[in-house]
């Protein structure tokens, strides 16, 4: 495995060879905008709100709440930094679980009554960190994305899995030690878990926040309800039942918290988990059932978009504006939702050069937004192109492939990106995420995350130290 490096394409014209030689179709505008009048700076209208630039922060959490669910220190200081980025739509700031038992690791954030000051402070935190650099917030859209870890629930310790799951998976029960029903979630437990989701949407208009994400993606719970074609009772099997845990959560809340907005960060289409094979370089894991991959094509590794945009449209009959595209998951095919150079420690080696996967979220984000033009997307995954990303970026909102330009991993090592691209200032190339999945690699074993390598605050932190040891033993 050789993939040239993005930071070896030193030209434009090098970089569009690249993409030409892996036969992708990307576009790219050679020269980046400025100013108020460029493209990436243009305004979105929704029907309540005014979102004040096309770049978005994705949702990203630290591992680094306290264990009742409070924001620490860490955890501020990153939502201080999504406010000083310069993007004005805040796509949930991180995963916030709506119960303990849906916690993905023992420090995620959690929205019970009792912490909610302290959630609606991380906001007041982020806002006021973005009015002292931009002078105001009037056109700054928070939300935050509420979510159950099913599956990948670890709500007491970091080094115990301990799953509710909607169904079961042959490929992916074996890797959280799953052997017989008693993680299965009833009909009832859902219904149970829907009020909670409700119950939090609730806290979180109480708590400040414009809209909720009802998050729908990377193998969680929403997400695995989507493909449950073999669960029997009223949340499996039809279209109907598999969308009706995100139907009557969306009710509730219309009834209960009106007035909130309501988006969903959905994975688009998925493949089947993958596995590290020979060298180490990813190989289709051969115990998948390719039907469980939703927006997949049955063979486990293409794309079918039927049925998300069948969830499109009712995401518009549903009165949903906002949608967040996003693709797999990062437990079970890391390459296809963050494409990266270097994997995570618990992962494998890219079986594509990473820009294929970047291409394929941004041309099925656009396919959706051709079919569903009436629906605002924010796209991912955009990372991987870093010093091309602006290039990029403007050239999918100018052609209308996306409407806004949802950012990651890049926010972690450079986090005021979007403002330094509106502005016109010449990049930080020492800022430039390079995709080395220490972010990643570092809650994977049990550490806070952040970027180790280029952010100097937690290239100080012993953690980088310790970081280093496990990866040269790995
Ligand atoms: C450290 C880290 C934490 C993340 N946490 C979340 C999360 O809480 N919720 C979510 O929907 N996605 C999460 N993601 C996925 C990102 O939002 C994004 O989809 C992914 O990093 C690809 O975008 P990028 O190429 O800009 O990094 C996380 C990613 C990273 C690297
Ligand atoms: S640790 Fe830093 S450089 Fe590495 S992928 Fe994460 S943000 Fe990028």
């Amino acid at each position: 495995m050789a993939y040239p490096r993005i930071a070896s394409l030193k030209t434009h014209d090098q970089f569009l060879s690249r993409l030409t030689e892996l036969g992708l179709e990307l576009p790219s505008d050679e020269n980046v905008q400025q100013g108020g009048a460029s493209v990436l700076a243009q305004p979105i209208q929704l029907t309540h709100d005014l979102i004040g630039n096309r770049f978005c922060i994705l949702p990203m959490e630290g591992w680094d709440g306290t264990t009742d669910g409070q924001p620490s220190e860490l955890t501020r200081r990153r939502w201080k930094n999504f406010g000083i980025s310069g993007a004005k739509l805040i796509w949930g700031g991180e995963a916030v679980a709506v119960r303990h038992d849906g916690r993905a690791n023992p420090n995620q954030l959690l929205l019970t009554e009792a912490n909610l000051k302290s959630i609606e402070s991380l906001r007041l935190d982020l806002v006021s960190a973005h009015e002292s650099r931009f002078g105001n917030s009037d056109d700054l859209l928070v939300g935050l994305q509420l979510t159950h870890s099913g599956r990948y629930a670890r709500p007491n310790e970091k080094a115990r899995a301990e799953p509710l799951i909607p169904q079961h998976n042959p490929a992916l029960d074996p890797r959280l030690g799953i052997t017989d029903d008693s993680t299965l979630l009833s009909d009832d437990d859902l219904k149970r878990l829907i009020d909670d989701f409700i119950g939090a949407a609730v806290r979180s208009q109480k708590a400040g926040y414009r809209f909720v994400d009802i998050k729908h993606c990377h193998g969680y719970l929403g997400h695995e309800l989507l493909s449950g074609f073999d669960r029997v009772g009223e949340f499996g099997g039809s279209f109907e039942n598999r969308t009706r845990f995100l139907r009557e959560i969306v009710a509730g809340i219309r009834s209960e918290a009106a007035g909130l907005e309501l988006g969903v960060r959905i994975s688009l289409f998925d493949f089947v988990p993958y596995r590290p094979g020979e060298d180490r370089v990813g190989v289709p894991d051969e115990k998948a059932d390719p039907r469980l991959a939703f927006g997949g094509d049955g063979s486990g590794h293409g794309i079918d978009l039927a049925e998300p945009s069948r969830l499109m449209q009712l995401f518009e009959e549903l009165g949903i504006q906002l949608v967040c595209t996003t693709a797999g998951s990062p437990y079970y095919n890391p390459h296809i939702q963050r494409p990266a150079y270097f994997p995570p420690s618990d992962g494998y080696q890219p079986p594509e050069d990473p820009l294929v996967g970047v291409v394929r979220q941004i041309q099925a984000t656009a396919k959706i937004k051709q079919m569903h033009p009436n629906l605002t997307l924010v796209g991912s995954g955009y990372t991987y192109l870093q010093d091309w990303l602006p290039n990029v970026a403007q050239a999918v909102v100018r052609t209308g492939m996306a409407d806004s330009i949802g950012l990651g991993r890049m926010v972690l090592s450079y986090p005021d990106l979007p403002a330094d691209v509106i502005d016109g200032n010449v990049m930080t190339r020492k800022k430039v995420c390079r995709t080395f999945s220490d972010c990643t690699t570092a809650p994977r074993n049990g550490i806070v995350s952040g970027c180790y390598p280029l952010d100097p605050f937690y290239k100080a932190m012993p953690e980088r130290k310790q970081l280093a040891d496990l990866k040269s033993k790995a």
